[in-house]
């Protein structure tokens, strides 16, 4: 139903845009107006109608090094050619092994033992099912609740969603599957509108969690799941002292702490995880995105040594975790995973996304505009809230998406927020670009 074979890198857009129902996405609308993107190199995409559009979101936060980054794009047509694919049920390929040593390597603390999956969505309900698992090992099993927390996006798998905290992603789906309750989340403009960086106020919110821990018995709950910077919900960064709250009471009641860095990880904060920029080990951490800078699907769970060791135990011969992908550990993924990480450590990205947070601090908060609720960063993350529109909600954040579009530069938007999470590879002048860019969206919208 294409325009031609290969519609869309011939730039046409397709004949038949209905077929496809797209993933978080209000079909009619774009499909009204649709924006292809055909091609992408280095911190660039091509629009379908040949225009250079600055990749402001990194893809979709996972392109961490740049597109089509030679080393990736060679690492995987060599591998695809010699290996194509190998079950790692009870079977193995050399490279989950090789992939999961260079993780383990990089990981703070005892986060030494990797769990290969598809996803970020994969990621989160293995790492649910690894703390239930755990639990029961040891004795515990009736702790099955989670703690999630309120604007929190952890996937759309059915433990995604029970943890996660954003309404729309919970409301069509009934009742959850599993048990959980929620933290309040963090973000109060009233108290921290405007905070550069971490947030002065908002420590105290942790302490909910002795009050959950209260009412339903430390004996019933199996872990907390946060993001370390919360991001899908609009980027929303920790209050100084909240996370080590949250570990500090997570470890006197023996629940477990998991911290999902699908997007924080790998770069994002200018350090390799979050739990190392923020000095905090949890028990169980969950990554995909940047793990093969978005060009196969991955995810990965890193489980420290006490709860791998409670779970891989019991009689030999026995399958110790009865849970697995098909594609888990694939060699394709891996190969991309690697020549990832030896990308990553090359080029020094992380230490240049470090260096480049400084400016891109100033930058964030030199957009300050009558219109806007707030301005926010950490590290290469950062986001603009607008106030909204009276009687308008979420048409001031579509329409300086679409003006910021059209004139050269893609971001996330949603609903009243455009939050900023460029490639890690990116210059200086691109930067000013972005920002001048924003800067006239923002003059741009009623
Ligand atoms: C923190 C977090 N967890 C989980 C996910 C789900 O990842 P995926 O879309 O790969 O399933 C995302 C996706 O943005 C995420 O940001």
């Amino acid at each position: 139903m294409t325009a031609s074979p290969d519609g869309s890198a011939s730039g046409k857009v397709p004949n038949d845009l209905g077929p496809f129902w797209m993933p978080f996405t209000a079909n009619r609308q774009y499909k009204a107006n649709p924006r292809l993107l055909v091609s992408a190199e280095g911190v660039y995409y091509t629009s379908h109608d040949g225009r250079k559009i600055l990749d402001g979101q990194a893809g979709l936060w996972c392109v961490n090094a740049g597109h089509a980054h030679k080393k990736i794009v060679e690492a995987v047509q060599k591998q695809i050619a010699k290996l194509d694919f190998a079950p790692t049920f009870n079977m193995g390929h050399p490279l989950p092994f090789e992939l999961a040593g260079q993780l383990a390597a990089l990981t703070p603390g005892d986060l030494d033992h990797v769990f290969f999956c598809n996803s970020g969505s994969e990621a989160v309900d293995t790492a649910l099912k690894i703390a239930l698992a755990y639990h029961r090992a040891r004795g515990e099993g009736t702790r099955t609740r989670f703690i999630g927390r309120e604007r929190g996006y952890h996937g759309v798998g059915f433990g995604g969603i029970a943890v996660g905290g954003m309404v729309g992603n919970r409301k069509a789906f009934g009742n959850s599957l599993i048990s959980t309750d929620h933290l309040p989340h963090t973000h109060s403009l009233k108290d921290m509108a405007f905070s550069q960086g971490q947030p002065e106020w908002g420590a105290h919110l942790a302490d909910e969690l002795e009050r959950i821990i209260a009412l339903h018995d430390a004996s019933n709950i199996a872990a907390v799941i946060v993001e370390p910077v919360a991001g899908s919900t609009g980027v929303l960064v920790p209050p100084k002292g909240y996370l080590e709250k949250l570990r500090a009471i997570t470890q006197k009641h023996g629940i477990l702490l998991i911290f999902d860095e699908v997007i924080t990880g790998f770069g994002r904060l200018g350090k390799s995880f979050a739990a190392e920029y923020f000095n905090i080990i949890p028990d169980l951490m969950t990554v995909a995105k940047g793990i093969t800078n978005g060009v196969i699907p991955m995810g990965a769970v890193f489980a420290r040594d006490m709860v791998h060791d409670a779970i891989v135990t019991g009689p030999e011969g026995a399958i110790e975790l009865f849970h697995g992908y098909t594609y888990s550990g694939h060699p394709v993924a891996c190969a991309a995973s690697l020549a990832t990480l030896e990308v990553y450590r090359e080029e020094g990205l992380f230490e240049r996304a470090a260096k480049n947070a400084v400016k891109w601090q100033k930058l964030v908060h030199e957009l300050k505009d009558d219109k806007l609720a707030d301005l926010r960063n950490l590290g290469m993350m950062g986001a603009i809230e607008f106030k909204p529109r009276e009687g308008a909600p979420g048409a001031r954040g579509y329409e300086a998406f679409l003006h910021c579009y059209e004139n050269g530069l893609l971001v996330r938007f949603g609903p009243d927020v455009l939050s900023l999470t460029p490639p890690l590879t990116i210059s200086e002048s691109e930067l000013d670009f972005m920002f001048s860019t924003l800067r006239n969206a923002i003059k741009a919208v009623k």
